[in-house]
């Protein structure tokens, strides 16, 4: 048969390891028909709760389960990865300060750039899902000599899902009904859910919906504080629909976006729509053949420039942050 993609997760014993790995096994991430084989990395003091995760897929008996190796090395988690999904992070702790995150999590993702380009296949796909993404994946592409920067994603597709799942519901139609929407920026409360463009069964969104005030005082901070409000619910970070939208991202950008639409994902800036060259920010975007591209002249009105320009203008200051700290190289 298909010889196994080899998919490296990081942050294995983590909630959104837990809900994400039985997911890829199962073949919803790469699809029915290709074996995966599973690397899973953890800090020391977690790698034999990751082995306990490990222990459960062994139970699930997935057909598509190659093998599973657990391992507290990243040169032994990297190698030969095909799809890389930098889960684990340090999490802001009491009394942290912000630099003192972006220092904590440049160690990590300085690393983990090294041993990408180190030991990963030519070709890997890296998606970024731990906090503070964009800027992660900044730092990991920025180490990371040989891999092209396009191979570095972060995620925005659960803040992409988010605004999907509340057009629909405004609207009563179903999610497949729901086309064009876009989030921009950075993977934090300053993201812009822009529904511009967006349609619902074929019509302009904001023509059925009929409502600015609802887009903007509602819709708009709704998806952009959905993280916190599901912590307020639950006690616990989005975990399930994080991991569901990193499956998502994976399988859009291997095996291509619905034709006439796009999705959501954060990547590095070409300079399209003023985003400045090198930023990694999200964007409209399709794949098709294993490559991702920005979807170009769309409109951006006065109110949709001025949301895009603070978001941006937070990744700028975070990179700026990072490079102060000698994380860029
Ligand atoms: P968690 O705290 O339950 O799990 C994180 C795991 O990462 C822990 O098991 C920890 O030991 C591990 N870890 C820490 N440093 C590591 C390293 N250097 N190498 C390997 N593993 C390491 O956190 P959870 O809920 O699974 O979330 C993970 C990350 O995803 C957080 O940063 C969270 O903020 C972020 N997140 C991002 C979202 C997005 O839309 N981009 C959505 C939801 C969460």
């Amino acid at each position: 048969g298909t010889a196994p993609t080899t998919v490296t997760v990081t942050g294995a014993a983590g909630q959104i390891g837990y809900s994400l790995l039985p997911r890829i096994a199962s073949g919803a991430m790469l699809g029915a028909d290709r074996p995966v084989r599973l690397r899973l990395l953890e800090i020391p003091a977690a790698v034999g709760a990751a082995a306990g995760v490990a222990m459960e897929l062994d139970d699930c008996a997935f057909p598509l389960l190659a093998g599973i190796d657990v391992t507290d090395d990243p040169a032994t988690a990297f190698d030969g990865a095909d799809v890389a999904l930098l889960v684990g992070s340090r999490p802001r702790g009491k009394g942290m300060e912000r630099a003192d995150l972006l220092q904590a999590n440049g160690a990590i993702f300085t690393a983990q750039g090294r041993a990408l380009a180190e030991n990963a296949a030519a070709d890997v796909k890296v998606l970024v899902v731990g906090n503070p993404a964009n800027t992660n994946a900044l730092i990991a592409l920025h180490n990371a000599p040989g891999i092209p920067a396009s191979r570095f994603t972060a995620m925005t597709r659960l803040d992409h899902n988010r605004a999907v799942a509340q057009l629909a519901r405004r609207t009563g139609v179903p999610v497949t009904g729901i086309r064009g929407i876009t989030v921009w920026g950075n993977h934090s409360a300053t993201q812009y859910p822009d529904l511009t463009a967006a349609t619902v069964d074929g019509r302009p969104a904001t023509e059925v919906v009929g409502d600015p005030a609802w887009i903007e005082e509602f819709f708009i901070p709704t998806v952009q504080q959905r993280g916190a409000a599901i912590i307020e619910a639950r006690g616990a970070s989005s975990a399930a629909s994080a991991a569901s939208a990193a499956v998502d991202h994976v399988r859009d950008w291997v095996l291509g976006t619905p034709e006439g639409t796009w999705t959501s994902m954060a990547v590095v800036s070409d300079g399209s729509y003023g985003v400045p060259e090198g930023l990694v920010s999200s964007f409209p975007v399709t794949c098709s053949g294993g490559e991702w591209r920005i979807v170009q002249g769309l409109e951006l009105d006065a109110g949709s420039r001025a949301r895009l320009d603070v978001t941006v203008g937070e990744l700028a200051a975070e990179r700026d942050a990072v490079r102060g700290m000698g994380l860029l190289g």
